[in-house]
């Protein structure tokens, strides 16, 4: 691979294999996938092929069992504060949310920027216009523990978006919604795709993606194949 080539990537993984002791069993084998800066990629794959696993390994929320990662060409095995390397990169919307339920929609976005002493007003404006686009800005104030399924999504999607992040990893981000808010939610991932040039790794069953996304690829037993 040329130099030059090697500086637009963002991730690179080379045989990449993570082995869950508990379950015995290999969720990826020998993964070796490319992703450039500005790219927008659907993953498809049927259930339990290894798609969120691989989200997961990319964020360094989890540690590959061998093989590489490369966040634009730095081995990640060497980033020390995984936490910091999310919160200057990464946004990350999890397929089982992961919000406080006795907090509210806002605090839930908010609670990435509480290391700050003070928040600025023009974070509490973007986190409003976030859940204005996604429909559900009346719910800013609400518990998340009184929001239905898909709000929470929603919820889950723009605390992913607040920070604008360089790179969104988005693990079934429409499994929740109805169609319109599906298209809703994806519209508004490609706009952020195309305006800011936000790489978009988007695992997804939703046959819509392909409207969206400018590739699809497919993990299929842990390997991942294109188209
Ligand atoms: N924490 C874990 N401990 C043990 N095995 C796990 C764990 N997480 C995932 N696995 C196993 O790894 C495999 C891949 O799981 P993963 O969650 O990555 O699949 P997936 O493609 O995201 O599935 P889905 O479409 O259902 O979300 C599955 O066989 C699963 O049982
Ligand atoms: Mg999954």
């Amino acid at each position: 691979m040329n130099k030059c080539s090697c500086r637009e990537n963002i991730f690179r993984t080379v045989n990449l294999r993570k082995f869950y002791p508990q379950t015995q069993s290999f969720a990826l084998r020998d993964l070796s996938f490319t992703v450039t800066k500005g790219e927008f990629v659907g993953i498809k794959g049927p259930s339990g092929s290894g798609k969120s696993t691989l989200l997961y390994l990319l964020a360094g929320l989890l540690k590959p069992t061998s093989g590489e990662i490369y966040f634009q060409e730095k081995p990640l095995e060497i980033v020390k504060n995984k936490a910091l390397y999310r919160r200057n990169n990464i946004g990350f919307v999890f397929q089982d949310f992961y919000l406080y339920p006795r907090f509210t929609a806002l605090e839930n976005m908010l609670f990435p920027s509480l290391y700050q002493f003070s928040l600025p007003a023009s974070t509490i404006k973007k986190a409003e216009m976030y859940l204005e686009y996604l429909n559900i800005r009346e719910k800013i104030n609400s518990r998340v523990e009184t929001l239905s399924a898909g709000e929470r999504q929603r919820v889950c999607i723009a605390r992913a978006l607040l920070h604008e992040p360089q790179c969104i990893l988005a693990d079934e981000p429409t499994g929740n919604l109805d169609s319109g808010n599906a298209k809703n939610t994806l519209g508004l991932l490609q706009k952020i795709n195309e305006e800011h040039k936000t790489t978009i790794l988007l695992v997804t069953h939703d046959d819509m993606v392909s409207h969206y996304a400018r590739r699809i690829v497919r993990i299929i037993d842990g390997n991942l194949y294109n188209g």
